[in-house]
């Protein structure tokens, strides 16, 4: 591709080229001192003119120097024949001068590339989304894109030669020039979240990168900063919080409400059969009573799950296993799932027994979830060395289930706050909470999956040190 300059192009350009060539001829032929350099002179002409005015006035420099030398200064005078000596002078000359000249059209070209660079880059900057402004070390801004116009609501020429600040809200004027301060002793780009203030007095959640700008020496003469608006991002974060606040406790009220109700239905039965049949009332009663039993330990075991037991306990890993499989034998049974259980022992840890039933229910209920009718469920615990690091003794508690599986894609995300697959009735605490009790009693957590047809499963696996660390549990 050729790429022309302005310059080569240019009649000035030509002009000077002359009176740069004309001067040379008119100091050789005027000045004496200068009478024996005429091949000097007209090749600072030719220089002249490729350093000043390009590729295409350098060669007409060069042409026209070459005619003067020949026609003019070489003998004979005013004639076109030449010697031998003279001829081998006028093409060293030719080839200097070129030489020259192609250095100016090489220079040229890196010229125009980088205007055109720099063009672009100007471009891009203006006709981009995010709000792009400069200023300098003191603070006052020195450009203005028009997404910054579109989000701060001044245009260029109100903002161009104002201090920045007038873009922080009052309580943040001093969050500026603390900024610039880091920026200055060399401190790289920066990335943070803030609060900005725009023309009409709305504050924004804006998300922050500064830059360091320098000049040719590499010294810091000011900032750029890229500002993007998140305040819309924010709210709907925030409102997502809560809404998955208000489920997980809608749904903790609703679970209760069901499994309390199904025992207070029978008792109902039990007491209004003991009214009518006095022989066997007795018989009643004490189902009734049983009943009643199993209504106290569910508001006791969701005491648990709420609150976390107070204080550490010698909590046995199995009957936890029991009462949280109790917990879902609704489920189980309606699904006819088959259960089978594999912990004969009774295996003692130190622990919190609410925060651990919470552990056991969530990933027991999630297996239950994945389940098809007729699947299976295999819960097992066993006492347990680690085989590495401190080899702690504790308990490992494994529960399979050959339902769905969990995808590769979302076995990444699994512990993360708020992943759920169950769009409708998951909040996507369930594993967040255990992964972290689970670490809280100095214990891990490991998942392994496999989704295909006929083979899917899952199992999860939860060692739980003996003796948890106090301080950890606690
Ligand atoms: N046994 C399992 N089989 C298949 N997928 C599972 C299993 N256990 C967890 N998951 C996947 O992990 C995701 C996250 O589980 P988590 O318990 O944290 O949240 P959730 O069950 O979706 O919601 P919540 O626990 O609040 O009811 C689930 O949505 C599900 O996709
Ligand atoms: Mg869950």
């Amino acid at each position: 591709m050729r790429v022309s300059s302005w310059r080569e192009h240019s009649v000035i350009g030509y002009i000077q080229a002359l009176l740069f060539t004309a001067a040379a001829l008119t100091l050789w032929s005027y000045w004496r001192e200068f009478h024996a350099l005429p091949f000097m002179l007209l090749l600072s002409a030719v220089l002249l003119s490729a350093r000043f005015c390009g590729f295409g006035p350098a060669l007409f420099s060069t042409l026209l120097s070459v005619a003067i030398l020949d026609y003019v200064i070489l003998t004979p005078h005013l004639a076109l024949s030449l010697s031998k000596a003279a001829l081998a002078q006028l093409f060293v000359f030719l080839l200097i001068s070129l030489l020259a000249s192609s250095l100016a059209r090489q220079q040229s070209r890196a010229d125009l590339r980088a205007q055109q660079v720099q063009r672009q880059l100007a471009d891009i900057v203006e006709s981009s989304q995010d709000a792009i402004l400069s200023n300098d070390v003191n603070g006052i801004i020195t450009s203005w894109n028009g997404g910054a116009e579109r989000l701060y609501g001044y245009r260029a020429d109100e903002v161009i030669g104002q201090p920045i600040v007038i873009l922080a809200p009052a309580d943040g004027h001093e969050e500026i020039p603390g900024m610039m301060g880091e920026l200055l002793k060399g401190e790289r780009v920066q990335h943070y979240r803030t609060q900005r203030v725009r023309k009409d007095g709305k504050r924004l959640t804006v998300f922050l990168s500064v830059s360091p700008l320098r000049d040719d020496q590499g010294k810091i003469v000011g900032a750029s900063t890229i500002t993007q608006d998140i305040t819309a991002q924010v709210r709907a974060e925030e409102a997502l919080r809560k809404n998955e606040k208000l489920a997980t406790a809608g749904r903790l009220a609703a679970t209760i409400a069901h499994e309390i109700n199904n025992p207070l239905e029978a008792i109902g039965n039990l007491l209004y059969l003991a009214h009518r049949n006095k022989q066997k009332a007795e018989e009643y009663i004490s189902m009734a009573e049983r009943e009643l039993q199993r209504v106290a330990s569910i508001a006791q075991q969701t005491l648990g799950l709420v609150r976390g037991a107070a204080s550490l306990s010698r909590v046995d890993v199995a009957s936890i296993l029991d009462e949280v499989l109790n917990l879902h034998a609704r489920k189980l049974r309606i699904n006819r799932i088959e259960v089978r259980t594999d912990y004969r022992q009774a295996i003692q840890i130190h622990g919190h027994a609410g925060e651990l039933r919470q552990v056991f229910s969530n990933i027991i209920g999630n297996a239950i979830e994945a389940l098809p009718e007729n699947g299976g469920l295999r819960v097992r615990a066993q006492r347990w060395q680690e085989t590495n690091g401190a080899c702690r003794p504790g308990v490992r508690v494994t529960i399979a289930d050959n339902g769905s599986g969990i995808s590769r894609q979302s076995m990444t995300h699994i512990f993360e706050p708020f992943f759920t697959t169950k769009k409708d009735t998951g909040t996507g605490l369930g594993l967040w909470l255990s992964y972290s009790i689970v670490q809280r009693h100095g214990g891990w957590i490991r998942v392994r999956s496999r989704v295909g047809r006929g083979r899917s499963g899952t199992i999860f696996s939860v060692f739980l040190p003996a003796a948890a660390e106090p301080s950890k549990a606690a």
